[in-house]
């Protein structure tokens, strides 16, 4: 909407986000990465040495995903919205739990867990298979079904529709990411100039870069907090209470 003149809070998520829902972050000592080595699960290069490897582990994610609940901070974006603001979420997860709140304007950067699409062509996507993808599911060009999700070393689709939206940003809010992952963490750096950017993380204080914000909580405590203040005033703005 171009003449839309209500505040655009822009929320840029990752997996810390849903981690108080049950689903496990990716770099912590005890993370998704340390027991599944991205080389053997997440690569194009693990799809073509061993496909069945790859569909178990997202099949079993898969599982986590649809057990998981949206939790306070996911709710919370949704309320915000519903009370008027203009909200929109740029997530790095592949769940579905923004959208299971309630958030209606959500751009899935690394690619949705819950659709399957071909091999050879990212266009066509499927519902998925009952019971997950299994090798022998095939497109209608014939090829093997894959998750739809962005691998590491491959494009990233949607980077372009996130920078614009970050662009319109009247305040960015980042949740749960270490901002280890390219090019998604560039996306800080596309705000406009009078636009501040917030971090909720625990870890705010070593991962937020010079000019943003800490405030150093679990997301759901954080987030709840910070839209309490906003849905109070009818404005984004950064409580200086909540910072550090
Ligand atoms: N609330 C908020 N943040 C939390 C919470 C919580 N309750 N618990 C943990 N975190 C934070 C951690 O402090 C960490 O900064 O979540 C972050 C998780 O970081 P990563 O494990 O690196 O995950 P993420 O940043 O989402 O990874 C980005 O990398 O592996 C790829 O494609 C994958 O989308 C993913 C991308």
């Amino acid at each position: 909407m171009a003449d839309d003149r209500r505040p655009h809070l822009v929320v840029f998520t990752g997996s810390g986000i849903s981690a108080e829902s049950g689903i496990q972050t990716f770099r912590a000592g005890d993370g998704l990465w340390a027991e599944h080595p991205i080389e053997e699960v997440a690569t194009p290069e693990a799809w073509r040495r061993d496909p069945a490897r790859v569909l178990q582990f997202y099949n079993l994610r898969r599982e986590q995903v649809r057990r998981a609940r949206p939790n306070a901070a996911h709710k919370a974006f949704a309320a915000l919205e519903q009370q008027g603001f203009r909200v929109s979420i740029i997530t790095q997860n592949i769940d579905d739990l923004h959208e299971r709140a309630g958030s209606r304007s959500v751009l899935h950067l690394h690619g949705e867990i819950l659709k399957a699409r071909s091999t050879v062509d990212a266009r066509m996507q499927y519902p998925l298979p009952r019971g997950g993808i299994a090798l022998g599911d095939i497109c209608d060009k014939g090829s093997q079904l894959r998750p739809d999700v962005v691998w590491f070393g491959e494009a990233v689709p949607h980077f372009p529709d996130a920078c614009e939206i970050v662009g319109e940003a009247d305040l960015l809010l980042v949740v749960g990411t270490s901002l280890a992952v390219m090019p998604a963490a560039s996306l800080l750096e596309l705000t406009p100039r009078d636009a501040p950017s917030v971090l909720v993380d625990p870890e705010a204080e070593a991962l937020a870069p010079p000019g943003v914000t800490r405030i150093s909580l679990p997301a759901g405590k954080g987030v709840p907090a910070l839209v309490r203040h906003w849905q109070r005033e009818g404005r984004l703005w950064v409580p200086q209470t909540l910072v550090g």
